[in-house]
């Protein structure tokens, strides 16, 4: 991992120099220059910066079905987000289904070197309300081959099974992944809506370098696979890192860090987001917009640096909402 845990508590007591999130009148925040990103290496030879993108949120429908309304305008948020610095982009077979993934082909190939898509397999889309996993093996074998022409990559650096189906044995979903990591059409492999316990028993099969759940600072239902990743330094992509459109989004007035977003001069979604980062150097935030002044709001929150006591006392607020 290139982030220094120690370096990184040191650092968690000052704020970086924000020059996008206006962070005056606040006596805790010390302001510092931190030169760089801070990053992750995913599986030990990828390196990350740790605020992502998630690219769901480009179909703007609740069903994430068919292509966006805007086309031009979603392909202008994947150039903007490469552009401040994103170089890892998730996204999934099902989104669409297919089109998300047709989408960023379309914005951004010839792709920068360094950037890193993470896609999903393993849910099918019958219709736009419905989501529902298939886990065979020989499915998830076609699946990666179609991922990776609608890509136009030769090897899907990130390939994470998107849920886990409950009748076939994890074991044999992994099974299909490893057989395409050793014919080279997987660099590493990734899990999403897992436990610990299905972790374990997919590790048995083939090395897993991440794990993709929902948690958010109003929900923390996984922490325990938060723990599990930081012991064993895997990657951990919270979705719906701000909440997404549910009751207790920090995108909706009334949300539990309103008042302290204010105090700070920051927004909720970007204290949300802050908080994330700090709260653990495995974790890489996936925030989804389909709007440019979102996402440079969203990209601006890993300036925010508050003193540790100031985050425990964020947190609480949450927990008791
Ligand atoms: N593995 C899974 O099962 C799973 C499930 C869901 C999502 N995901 C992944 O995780 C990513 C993130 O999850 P998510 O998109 O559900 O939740 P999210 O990132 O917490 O929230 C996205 C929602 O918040 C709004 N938003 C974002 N930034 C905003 C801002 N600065 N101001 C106001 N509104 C803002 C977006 O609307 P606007 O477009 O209006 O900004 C969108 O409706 C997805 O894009 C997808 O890649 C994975």
């Amino acid at each position: 991992m290139d982030t220094d845990v120690t370096r990184r508590r040191f650092l968690a007591a000052v704020s970086a120099g924000a020059a996008t999130v206006a962070i005056g009148g606040l006596p805790k925040l010390v302001t510092a220059a931190i030169t760089g990103k801070p990053t992750f290496r995913l599986g030990g030879d990828l390196s990350v910066n740790r605020l992502g993108f998630g690219a769901m949120r480009l179909i703007t429908n609740e069903e994430i079905w068919g292509w966006p309304a805007d086309r031009e305008n979603a392909k202008k948020v994947l150039q903007r987000a490469v552009e401040l610095g994103v170089n890892l982009i998730d996204t999934a077979d099902a989104y669409g289904p297919e089109t998300d993934e047709l989408l960023i082909a379309e914005a951004l190939y010839p792709y920068p070197k360094d950037l890193l898509i993470a896609t999903k397999g393993g849910i099918t889309r019958p219709s736009a309300g419905d989501w529902t996993e298939n886990g065979r093996p020989d499915y998830l074998s076609q699946c990666v081959d179609k991922s990776l022409k609608r890509l136009k990559l030769e090897r899907i650096d990130l390939y994470q099974l998107h849920a886990v189906d409950r009748k076939v044995p994890i074991e044999e979903s992994m099974g299909a992944l490893k057989a395409a990591q050793d014919a080279g059409k997987i660099r590493h492999v990734g899990l999403s809506n897992v436990t610990v316990e299905e972790i374990e028993r997919a590790k048995k099969v083939l090395p897993v370098v991440s794990i993709q759940n929902r948690y958010n600072i109003t929900s923390r239902k996984s922490d325990d696979v938060l723990r599990y990743c930081e012991k064993e330094q895997m990657g951990f992509l919270p979705w719906a890192p701000v909440g997404g459109t549910g009751k207790h989004s920090l995108t909706k007035t009334g949300n539990p860090l309103e008042a302290e977003a204010k105090r700070h001069n920051v927004t909720a979604i970007q204290l949300g987001l802050a908080w994330l980062l700090q709260k653990s150097p495995v974790i890489l935030p996936i925030p989804g917009t389909s709007s440019i002044a979102h996402l440079e709001e969203n990209m601006a929150a890993e300036k925010i640096q508050l003193a540790p006591d100031e985050w425990k006392r964020i947190e609480s607020l949450a927990s008791a909402a």
